[in-house]
């Protein structure tokens, strides 16, 4: 594991912008895993700062986003979807029909999470894997647990997990209980990760993941064991 402690949010963004631009240059048919959140929103603005100047083409790219909450449409501002959307998508040349999401509207969830872990399969894996982290240790939207989850699956969140993201949302009420995220399994299949975490409130929790036990109560932690992946974390 390569850990980076930067001095801002830029240093962060462009850093990890970098990873993620080699492997698109590298292979231009790559498969690049994507998180939201507002950590990794630097990092997509980067991507689209080199492919408006020619720099990067993601036409042949395919993209697997980690997580969608339950019930929320496409065109519901909310949704990661929509996200997404506003965030990377209209902002590069990416072919829309090449960027997926688990159906959080599906009526079956652990039907819906065999079938994203089949199509990421028949993609053949994610070539790169971008990440953010939850106050309580979560990637996607893996929350603490007594296990590993390596199946994409439905998902109760946490009520911490809940009060970090109501900042999106009208009121907290508003915020979905539920989600469907990308399990451990595909995360770590990833052949490179590069994980974004900026902000003094992730400092205690960055110890945790990183210099702590692996332990399923803090699911990042598993990443320490995974052969190449880059932290990336500024206190500003
Ligand atoms: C959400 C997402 C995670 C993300 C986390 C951190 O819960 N499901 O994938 O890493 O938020 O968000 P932020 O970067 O806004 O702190």
């Amino acid at each position: 594991m390569k850990y980076v402690t930067v001095k801002s949010y830029e240093e962060l963004s462009k850093m990890a912008a970098d990873i993620v631009a080699d492997v698109v240059a590298a292979k231009p048919d790559c498969v690049i895993g994507l998180a939201t959140g507002s950590s990794p929103v630097g990092l997509y603005n980067c991507l689209a700062d080199y492919c408006k100047s020619g720099k990067l083409d993601f036409s042949k790219v395919k993209s697997v986003n980690l997580d969608e909450y339950e019930g929320l449409p496409n065109d519901n501002e909310q949704s990661y979807r929509y996200f997404m959307n506003e965030n990377l998508f209209s902002k590069i040349n990416i072919d829309i029909n090449n960027t997926h999401f688990p159906d959080g509207c599906a009526e079956d969830l652990v039907a819906e999470g065999k079938k994203y872990d089949e199509l990421i399969e028949s993609l053949g894996g994610t070539d790169v894997q971008v990440l953010g982290i939850g106050v309580d240790g979560h990637i996607g939207f893996n929350e603490p647990d007594d296990v590993f989850t390596l199946e994409t699956h439905p998902v109760v969140l946490d009520e911490s997990t809940i009060e970090a993201n109501a900042r999106f949302f009208e009121s907290i009420d508003d915020v979905p209980r539920h989600a469907i995220t990308m399990g451990i399994g595909a995360i770590m299949a990833a052949k490179k990760i590069v994980l974004v975490a900026n902000g003094a409130n992730k400092k205690e929790i960055m110890e945790k993941a990183f210099f702590g036990p692996i332990d399923p109560k803090v699911q990042a932690s598993i990443l320490q064991v995974h052969p190449d992946v880059t932290v990336i974390y500024s206190e500003v």
